[in-house]
């Protein structure tokens, strides 16, 4: 394959094949490589067994989305004018740690358009072959979902630029000096990115959407509203302070409140008489050694490590994930984002350090000096 485009013989064979390829990775990908910490109850991380589970509470429609206000609004005006004008919609990002909603969110603006969607996801898309396959089978007003964008490669990349600029794809035909580059037109669509990473994006990418959102951590009260959704859906009784009790302890993220509700009926199916008040969301919630703020064993173990072992002085990110057993990438990505955003630890320039509100948490007394 030629490194700068596309050969036409490739895009019409590859047109069956490697859209469908890309298109089914896209869910199942991000679960693939995933390593064990992202398994655990309280990883945001999207699991092998949400994803039925995902689909059906998934909002359909921007009513049914809670939280997330100002997004809704300004999605709500930009797809109104774009339909007054007869327009599609401009290319949208959105960013935001896992769970929080960017792919129901994909999905509910294909359906306020009545749009179909095509999904498919950063990885997924291994060659420019497979990026030309999926853009030359889109039709009018399509959008098109590309999930954990920051990692598409580069030369895919490339691709992209004028099918989102110009509606326009650039192939080359033949080889050698008989080689000339023709262009496509493509259909009007709107292309949906989703990415954890903004930093991660390339400039001349981040500068081709229209306009991008970063989703924020839902409140307790939005939380608890997602919960209640949830649980008609599931048709399992939960009483407010409950849901709210599940809602405090969901790290702020719909996916885990919905985990943590599957759990706790679970448990009150068995334990209880099926009903989810305070008391049972807090007994189960315990049963499953998710702590009150959302913290779970291997969470509060490095905070015991931060506090305890290393009595409050910085300890370096290597020494840290070794007395975890966990790799570096782990500990960073996965585990430390959520406590630092708590206030539970911090990151300084000689290390990781626990922080008053780390003794707080454990219910202990800093030693003489911490902080001085
Ligand atoms: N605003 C919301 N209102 C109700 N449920 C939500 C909302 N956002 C997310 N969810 C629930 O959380 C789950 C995870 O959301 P998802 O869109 O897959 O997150 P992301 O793509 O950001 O990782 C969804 O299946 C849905 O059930
Ligand atoms: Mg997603």
């Amino acid at each position: 394959m030629a490194e700068n485009g596309v050969k036409l013989e490739g895009v019409v064979f590859e047109a069956a094949g490697g859209a469908a390829g890309a298109a089914a990775g896209a869910e199942g990908a991000c679960g693939a490589h995933a390593v064990d910490a992202r398994q655990r109850t309280m990883s945001a991380e999207l699991q092998e067994d949400d994803l039925a589970f995902d689909r059906s509470l998934r909002p359909k429609y921007l009513s049914d989305y809670l939280g997330q206000t100002k997004i809704k609004e300004s999605l709500g005006i930009l797809i109104e004018a774009a339909q007054a004008r007869g327009d599609v919609v401009d290319h949208i990002l959105f960013s935001g740690p896992p769970g929080l909603g960017k792919t129901t969110l994909a999905q509910v603006v294909a359906n306020e358009l009545g749009a179909n969607i095509r999904t498919t996801s950063g990885p997924a898309i291994e060659r420019t072959g497979d990026l030309a396959a999926i853009l030359t089978n889109l039709e009018e007003g399509d959008v098109l979902f590309i999930d954990e964008i920051h990692r598409l490669n580069r030369m895919v990349e490339e691709v992209l630029y004028p099918a989102l600029e110009d509606f326009a794809l650039d192939i080359v035909v033949g080889k050698g000096p008989a080689a000339r580059s023709i262009r496509l037109d493509l259909p009007r669509f709107t292309l949906i990115g989703a990415t954890t990473r903004t930093g991660l994006l390339t400039g001349p990418l981040r500068d081709r959407f229209g306009i991008a959102f970063r989703l924020q951590y839902y409140t307790p009260d939005e939380l608890a509203d997602i919960v209640r959704r949830s649980a008609r859906i599931l048709g399992v009784e939960v009483a407010q302070d409950g849901a709210l009790e599940i809602a405090r302890r969901s790290r702020g993220t719909p996916r885990l409140a919905n985990r943590l509700l599957k759990r706790v009926r679970d448990w009150a199916q068995v334990r209880g008489d099926g009903g989810i008040t305070e008391d049972v969301a807090a007994e189960a919630l315990s049963f499953f050694e998710v702590d009150a703020l959302g913290l779970d064993a291997v969470d509060n173990r490095l905070l015991e490590l931060l506090a305890v072992q290393f009595s409050g002085r910085p300890v370096g990110l290597g020494t840290l994930a070794s007395a975890l057993s966990e790799d570096t990438d782990t500990v960073e990505d996965v585990y430390e984002p959520y406590l630092m955003q708590q206030g539970l630890m911090v990151r300084t320039p000689k290390g990781r350090q626990a922080t008053a509100r780390t003794y707080e948490h454990l219910g202990m007394v800093p030693p003489d000096g911490f902080g001085a």
